[in-house]
């Protein structure tokens, strides 16, 4: 049988019969793997040996689940760490991915359970340091090891057969086996595999904690993601103490739930009043601010959203936006402007989200038409009131989903008034707060006004 070689890019599968430097669909360096292929397939009779089953014989196996001591985390990983799986965690330098861990660690670890935790970035030393700085005492289940060589490192989870695995980080791995050096893509794919064959053999469930480059996505091939059983991304500003802690990809539990902590002295602590950060204490409501309650996941969040108008000395006014989709704030001015009569067109706008968190949802929408009307006369919007809804293009408020929840959040705030889409049908004998329903962005100017 004839078998001829084709190079296959390992981080998009594109493939060609020669080598490339570099992957011309998606512009990966050195991303070309030699693989063998067969011209002819081969005639033999192939066994089956796991034959297909109809739906309804399938028993359901319950996956056994651990804690990881900490409520947000738990709640971002669907309840929980499942035995066996495996957690790639990505964030910035810097941003408490190691703390996050080594807490974990100590906190697995307390229950009885082995844990490994593997750095090939600080010395022992180091950890025991960050170890005593949050206050972690004396754990005779918790193994602390230095090492980049991913073989000796599974030789040593054979050795002490851990539950738990940490290893910190996957890019400074690498297989004495392959030529190229650590951090490659070949590196990292080959030590993520093997550390997942590991812990799948052995029922050990595995962190692996990835860096993330400027762009924001993880360092090392896509394929990375593919290979894991939930991708973790650890977020926040490094001048703010609260980080937040997402799923872009989970198989035992939904991506929508986000966790929230707060990096104090003494290591990750979590937010146990989510809407308490996001909001700035102020004593007099200010022209511009508006707060919003949005959704993250299950959960109802206030935020402020921030608003100046200011008059334009540009031939060419700008539009910032921090927190929120540029594109969504441009169009939102230009239905102010088109069904509401504000005249923008020469004045700057800056819309912002207190504390650095990122909103997408449309029910911002009519937050942020309140907070341009707000700066654009110079007039607060009123003490202890939210604002909800999504605005259309024709200047319409149309109803949100869960408008309950978000008004029973402001209800357990404080909030006295709020202003909600028509739309929602909410029964106002049910909330204890004012309600005032509109249907068009005019109404609002009225009320600002
Ligand atoms: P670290 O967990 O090392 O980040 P990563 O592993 O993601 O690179 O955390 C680093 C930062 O956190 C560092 O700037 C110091 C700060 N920090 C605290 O503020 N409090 C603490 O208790 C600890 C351990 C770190
Ligand atoms: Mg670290």
């Amino acid at each position: 049988m004839k078998s001829h070689s084709i190079f296959v890019c390992q981080n998009c599968g594109y493939s060609s019969p020669g080598f490339l430097g570099r992957c011309p669909e998606c512009g990966a360096w050195n991303s070309m793997l030699e693989e063998k292929t067969n011209d002819q397939k081969s005639k033999t009779k192939v066994e089956v040996t796991n034959p297909a089953q109809s739906l309804h014989n399938i028993s359901v196996e319950v996956k056994e689940r651990f804690s990881t001591g900490i409520g947000e985390f738990d709640l971002v990983l669907g309840g929980g760490v499942v035995a066996g799986s495996v957690i790639l965690i990505g964030g910035r330098p810097g941003i408490g991915k190691s703390t996050l861990l080594l807490q974990t660690a100590f906190n697995f670890s307390k229950n009885g359970n082995k844990v490994l935790y593997v750095s090939g970035e600080e010395s022992l030393s180091q950890i025991k340091l960050r170890a005593q700085r949050l206050g972690i005492e004396r754990s005779s289940e918790l193994y602390l090891m230095s090492e980049t060589d991913i073989t000796k490192v599974i030789a040593e989870i054979e050795n002490i057969k851990p539950s738990f695995l940490i290893i910190d980080s996957i890019q400074v791995m690498y297989h004495p086996q392959l030529s190229s050096s650590p951090g490659t893509i070949s590196q990292v794919k080959e030590c993520a595999q093997e550390l997942t064959r590991v812990a799948k053999q052995n029922f050990v469930s595995t962190f692996l904690i990835g860096h993330v480059t400027k762009e924001g996505s993880l360092a090392g091939p896509m394929v990375l993601e593919h290979i894991v059983d939930a991708v973790l991304y650890f977020e926040g500003e490094s001048f703010l103490a609260h980080r937040i802690l997402r799923a872009i990809k989970n198989r035992f539990g939904s991506t929508n739930e986000i966790g929230l902590f707060e990096m104090t002295e003494t290591g990750l602590k979590e937010v146990k009043n989510p809407s308490s950060i996001f909001l700035l204490e102020e004593q007099e409501p200010a022209p511009g601010n508006v707060i919003v309650p949005t959704l993250e996941g299950t959960r109802p969040i206030l935020i402020q959203v921030q608003a100046l108008v200011a008059k334009s000395y540009l031939g060419f006014p700008s539009r910032r936006a921090v927190g929120l989709d540029h594109n969504r704030v441009t169009l939102l001015t230009a239905v102010l402007e088109r069904r509401a009569g504000l005249s923008l067109y020469n004045q700057d706008i800056y819309v912002n989200v207190v504390g650095g968190l990122k909103i997408n949802e449309p029910a911002v929408d009519l937050g942020v038409i309140a907070a341009l009307i707000s700066s654009f006369y110079n007039t607060p919007l009123g003490t202890n009131m939210i604002v909800f809804g999504e605005v259309g293009l024709g200047g319409e408020v149309r109803k949100v989903s869960f408008a309950d929840k978000r008004i029973k959040e402001a209800i357990k705030l404080g909030f006295k008034r709020c202003i909600i889409p028509k739309g929602n049908l909410l029964d106002r004998d049910k909330f204890d707060i004012k309600m005032m329903e509109i249907s068009n962005i005019k109404q609002l100017i009225k009320m600002v006004q």
